[in-house]
């Protein structure tokens, strides 16, 4: 293949370097593109075909549905992983020795206590309050609690900057569940691993212990190393664009949160809860919605169905469908709702309108069955995302500060009024 790009403007050729990844991607760099051709620009709405960064942490073939973190398959990780090895990993580049896995979780713990004037923020929302808005609202907080700002070019800065977070994280995720419940809010057990923790802090009971259950905590294990990285998403490239204003880490992790809300993204895992409720409520007539999914005229989409970049099976769907039917017989669940799941699937699997888009069931269309059956409420399952792509948004920002790269500021194309002359309002 040529290691050059030609590309014609107003009759001159100019030429853009090729550049291979080391999985064999190929892309144009344009980085000259503007200074070469006196001001021309891309449009490319929703960065279909844009690459905004170079980067070493997650490789994924949407086309043959391959997943890796740092290299390692996802089927392998949420297999043989915890998901404590799976951040160690994202963020820094390597699998964690036992003795760093131990030492990145004992420094964990030792920063996990939230200020507690904290809660006086916490108590300002009302009960009604969505848990994404609260979790996104107090990761910023966390900045004035902890105001000197990381030095990037210190590694120990950084790395006390990510156990920090990951550390205090899980507390702020439980206390918004807390919070809605009218529970006190718990600040959980040194003694305890990093998903047994998040379980307790969520479902202590202020007058019973609380009972680790094994099926529960591997299942959320692999829920969260599932969803830990997904390389350049809209929650993510938020993360790295707030980020790339040098604005502090919470700060950016804050407007990842955010960004992750939205049904079209992280959101999805609620709304396809109530969309699989409203169809068993409607007498489950799948066909019926399938119907509504395909009508242009109708804004109803099939949620959990369909992905950006995937267009084969979502790997991670296949690992979480498996999980979903394991977790619900272990505990004995039996859900009518992962019935109405299966048949969507396999309609929506033969169906001519969903073949011919590649839309097949995406990372969130399982999960929230599974958060069901585990007791979480559905407007939680957002967040349960969050806490589990936390490590992926650190490691991106971290990349994202060491690569030193530049503030992100797309361009555009201006199709607005040409210069008008000002009228004063009498005038107008
Ligand atoms: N139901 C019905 N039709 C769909 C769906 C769906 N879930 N998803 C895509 N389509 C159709 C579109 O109407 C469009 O049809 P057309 O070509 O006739 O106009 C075609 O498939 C392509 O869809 P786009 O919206 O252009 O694809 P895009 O890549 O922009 O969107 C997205 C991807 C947002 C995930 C979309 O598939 C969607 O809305 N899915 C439902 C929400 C969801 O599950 N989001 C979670 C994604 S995973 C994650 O973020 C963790």
């Amino acid at each position: 293949m040529s290691d050059k790009a030609t590309l014609e403007v107003n009759g001159e050729k100019h030429e853009f370097p090729i550049v291979v990844g080391t999985e064999k991607e190929v892309a144009i760099d344009i980085k000259t593109l503007r200074s070469v051709t006196g001001g021309v620009t891309t449009i490319d709405a929703g960065y279909k075909n844009t690459g905004s960064c170079e980067s070493e942490i997650t490789f994924l073939d949407g086309e043959k549905g391959i997943l890796r973190y740092r290299g390692y398959s996802i089927e392998e990780l949420a297999e043989k992983a915890d998901f404590l090895e799976v951040a160690y990993l994202l963020i820094f580049g390597e699998l964690p020795t036992k003795e760093q896995h131990d030492k990145f979780h004992a420094d964990i713990k030792s920063k996990s206590v939230v200020d507690d004037d904290v809660r006086k923020i916490i108590d300002a929302f009302p009960k009604t309050a969505h848990p994404m808005g609260v979790l996104s609202s107090l990761t910023s907080a966390l900045t004035a609690f902890n105001p000197s700002s990381v030095n990037v070019d210190s590694e120990a800065d950084m790395y006390n900057s990510v156990v920090k977070i990951l550390g205090k994280f899980p507390v702020l995720v439980a206390w918004t569940m807390r919070k809605k419940q009218g529970l006190p809010l718990d600040y959980g057990s040194n003694s305890l691993g990093y998903v047994e923790n998040v379980l307790k802090m969520m479902f202590k009971q202020p007058n019973e212990d609380y009972v680790q259950n094994k099926i529960i905590v591997d299942a959320l294990d692999k829920l969260l190393i599932l969803h830990a990285d997904h390389e350049q998403n809209c929650s993510t490239s938020t993360v790295r664009i707030v980020g790339s204003s040098h604005a502090g880490l919470f700060a950016s992790l804050s407007a990842g949160i955010s960004a992750l809300w939205g049904p079209l993204h992280g959101g999805a895992n609620q709304a396809v809860l109530e969309m699989l409720e409203a169809i068993k409520e409607d007498g489950g007539d799948t066909k019926k919605y399938m119907a509504k999914a395909k009508d242009k005229n109708d804004p109803f989409r099939l949620m959990g169905f369909g992905h950006r970049v995937y267009k084969n099976f979502d790997p991670r769907a296949k690992i979480i469908k498996k999980a979903a039917d394991e977790v619900l017989a272990d505990l004995g669940v039996e859900d009518p709702i992962l019935e109405i799941a299966k048949g969507l699937e396999q309609e929506a699997l033969n169906d001519p309108y969903f073949v011919k888009r590649k839309l097949y069931p995406n990372v969130d269309f399982y999960s929230g069955i599974i958060y069901r059956a585990m007791g979480i409420p559905t407007d939680m399952f957002t967040v349960m995302f969050a806490l589990g792509r936390l490590p992926g948004w650190i490691a991106q920002w971290r990349e994202m500060r060491l690569r030193k790269e530049p503030i992100g500021r797309p361009r555009q194309l201006y199709v607005g009024e040409t210069f008008r002359a000002f009228k004063t309002i009498d005038k107008r």
